[in-house]
């Protein structure tokens, strides 16, 4: 048996203590959701803070590795059960939550969110899905397989501005579109050696609860734990990971794009330790209703990122928003500034006046983003409501694990500086067979 089936086969066991089928949930009987929240430091605090502005949420259950944020949640939501370990939460308590939250570090999504839906329980995990290829799909499948309400923790994929852009993509206003170019210059990538030696484990911190299913590893400070962890490769997914599944949302939706054929990631050569600071990915797809035959799509990262390119040329000379995304089409171009700023269109060197005349009826777009909390909130408010049998979520996992899988194929050609690595959808499986085995993770026993 390979790891990966040996992984979820240890998920549905450790899932099968103290279930209740999930019609006889007794929460959404009083139409209230009652949620757990798998990390609450970080992000998870913000999502804990969006999660409880749902007026029919009650916040049931905390867990975190590190005493001291787990402390500091429960000052704020007193009423909620603490747990450091999230598969004695799901045990103890599995049968009077309704919901899971997992905002933890990428390495444990996957982990955490299948043991919970094995459970029968929606899951909103944060981007990216999960860490590995072989995950996003097992998420997907078993979503599916269970009809569970699910979403992906991209909360601009919510917001006005993106899905303005995709109703304006969607109905032409560049024609076909050929390329979309991505940027971000934040750096989470680390070009050092593997740190030496160890550091003694904070006392709040359970270190081997933190590293979970990854390989032991001894501890050092401000290395991995808090935040840092996206730099190094066992644990995150590099600046592409990071923002790339944001900026790339818009784009991958607007364009009904699916997985990618070819990869190339023009990077330093691996260390095996952290991900490279400096990445350019381009990406070819097959077309869609929305593409050219072919649509290309190249993400820049790291400082000074992205590259001057003609296609980036804005008007009048103005800088490039910071990060963001250019649609190139037939006929001219659309800029996506991220976030919060409205969708520029530009035509052979001039920006023209959006006409929003009928896209104003269009459903479910709202009105224009006021403050990044209300806005943010929307996408929270969805999954609470979607999980009490209200609407639908906009990010599932059945649309999360396909953008995911193609944001780590990027991931993965990193390791393979310069080479086009060609992706067979079907089998799931790189031609380049040295490519294979980067696609699954090693699970350990804690
Ligand atoms: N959607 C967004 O805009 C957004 C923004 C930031 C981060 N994120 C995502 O949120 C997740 C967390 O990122 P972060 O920046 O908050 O990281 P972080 O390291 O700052 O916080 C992670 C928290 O999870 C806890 N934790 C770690 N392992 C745990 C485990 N096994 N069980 C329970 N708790 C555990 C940590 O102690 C910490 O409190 C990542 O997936 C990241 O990509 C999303």
């Amino acid at each position: 048996m390979n790891k990966r089936r040996e992984f979820l086969k240890g998920a549905a066991a450790m899932a099968t203590v103290s279930l209740l089928p999930t019609s006889v949930w007794p929460s959404t009987e009083n139409g209230r959701l009652r949620t757990a929240h798998i990390g609450v430091g970080g992000m998870g605090a913000a999502d804990l803070k969006s999660f409880s502005s749902h007026e029919l949420v009650d916040i049931t259950a905390l867990c975190d590795v590190d005493a001291a944020t787990l402390a500091a949640a429960k000052k704020l939501y007193p009423n909620a059960k603490t747990f450091t370990d999230y598969r004695t939460m799901l045990a103890e308590i599995g049968s009077s939550i309704d919901a899971v939250v997992v905002s933890t570090p990428d390495h444990t999504h996957a982990p955490a969110s299948m043991m919970a839906m094995e459970m029968d329980k929606p899951v909103y995990c944060q981007k990216p899905l999960t860490h590995h290829v072989t995950e996003a799909r097992a998420m997907r499948k078993l979503a599916k397989k269970k009809k569970l309400v699910t979403q992906m923790g991209i909360q601009v994929h919510s917001f006005y501005d993106y899905k303005l852009a995709t109703i304006l993509i969607q109905d032409g206003i560049i024609g076909k579109v050929k390329k979309v170019h991505a940027w971000s210059p934040k750096n989470w990538g680390f070009d050092g050696p593997a740190p030496q030696g160890s550091d003694a484990v904070p006392e709040s911190l359970d270190w081997n609860l933190w590293l979970g299913t990854a390989a032991k590893r001894p501890y050092k400070e401000k290395v991995y734990h808090p935040g840092n962890w996206r730099k190094i490769m066992d644990y995150g997914c590099g600046t592409l990971g990071d923002m790339g599944v944001h900026i790339f949302d818009t784009p991958y939706n607007a364009l009904a794009l699916d997985v990618p054929k070819t990869i190339k990631n023009s990077c330093r050569k691996p260390t095996g330790f952290g991900f490279p600071e400096n990445n350019i990915v381009s990406y070819e797809f097959p077309g869609t209703k929305y593409t050219t035959k072919n649509f290309e799509w190249i993400w820049y990262d790291g400082p000074g990122s992205p590259e001057k390119h003609d296609d980036l040329a804005l008007p009048n000379n103005e800088k490039l928003p910071d990060q963001g995304a250019m649609f190139i089409g037939e006929k001219g171009r659309l800029l996506l500034p991220h976030f919060m700023q409205l969708p520029r269109h530009i035509v052979d060197g001039k920006y023209q006046e959006l006409d929003l005349s009928s896209v104003k009826k269009k459903d479910n777009l709202g009105q224009p983003t006021e403050s990044y909390d209300k806005e943010g909130n929307k996408h929270y408010h969805q999954f609470v409501d979607a999980c009490l049998g209200k609407g639908k979520t906009s990010a599932p996992f059945s649309y999360a694990a396909r953008l995911t899988e193609t944001i780590l194929l990027g991931v993965i050609a990193g390791r393979f500086p310069n080479q086009t690595l060609h992706w067979d959808n079907k089998k799931a499986r790189f031609e380049e067979e040295e490519a294979n085995q980067y696609l699954d993770g090693d699970y350990r026993e804690f």
